[in-house]
């Protein structure tokens, strides 16, 4: 079935606080939204990838990313929204073909072809899956003065990553249906099938090193990451 990932570039990295956005910073010698295009770019499973980044990045990522390192199967460089889900629609707009889509963070550059072969077999039994590995930290619910309210159980408990992998049809419906309401308290994608469809989502394996690069500290787990 033919596959399109949704790469998103066009977030302003408030938490990493540089001025550069922190998709476009080096590492390794590379911008960190490099390492996703190209583990996408040389999948078996992946036919297309449209790529979403700022008004003002769109140049940058043409030249410097794209063209720079051959990313062929990129097909679209389209401008991102205000907020992440506001990006997802955008991109979803210009899928060409329908079949399943591959969301994920261009803040991510760990993911690998393994993830991206697990997430397909998942999506073609599924329909919605995500990538997630079991939580190592105890998690507590914690209230405005900081008491804490309650500690669910943590084998229950899974951190969440991208990709988000879906029957581009199911995401299509479950954005549209978002877009028509006011309701912003999005962080992914599978929340977005789960609360207006109300349809199964399904986890499978990520990986520990699929980290989100968010704070300056993730940087420097990211190049040891690697060099190894
Ligand atoms: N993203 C996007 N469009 C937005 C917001 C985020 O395309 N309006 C992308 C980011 O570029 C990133 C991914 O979504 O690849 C995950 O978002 P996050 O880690 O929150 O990145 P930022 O929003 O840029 O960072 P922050 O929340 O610290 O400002
Ligand atoms: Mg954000």
């Amino acid at each position: 079935s033919y596959c399109t990932a949704i790469v998103l570039a066009a977030g302003s990295g408030k938490r990493m606080g540089t001025t550069t956005h922190k998709q476009y910073l080096l590492m390794g010698g590379h911008p960190v939204l490099f390492y996703s295009l190209r583990t996408f770019q040389e999948s078996e499973f992946i036919d297309e990838i449209i790529l979403v980044t700022g008004k003002d990045e769109q140049e940058y990522c043409r030249k410097e990313i794209v063209d720079q390192y051959g990313f062929t199967k990129v097909s679209r460089i389209v401008e991102g929204g205000a907020e992440r889900f506001n990006s997802v629609w955008n991109g979803l707009q210009v899928i060409k073909r329908k079949g399943y889509v591959y969301i994920h963070d261009g803040a991510r550059p760990f993911i690998d072809e393994g993830i991206i072969e697990r997430a397909y077999e998942c999506v073609c039994k599924s329909d919605a899956c995500i990538a997630g590995m079991p939580v190592k930290d105890t998690i507590k619910i914690v209230n405005e003065r900081q008491r804490v309210e309650s500690t669910p159980d943590r084998a229950t408990l899974w951190a969440i990553q991208t990709p988000q992998v879906f029957l581009a049809d199911l995401l299509l419906k479950a954005y549209g249906k978002l877009m028509k309401q006011n309701w912003i308290q999005v962080t992914d994608d599978a929340m977005v099938v789960e609360k207006m469809l109300n349809h199964e989502v399904q986890v499978f394996t990520g990986k520990y090193e699929n980290i989100k690069i968010t704070t300056p500290e993730d940087l420097v787990i990211a190049e040891a990451f690697l060099g190894k």
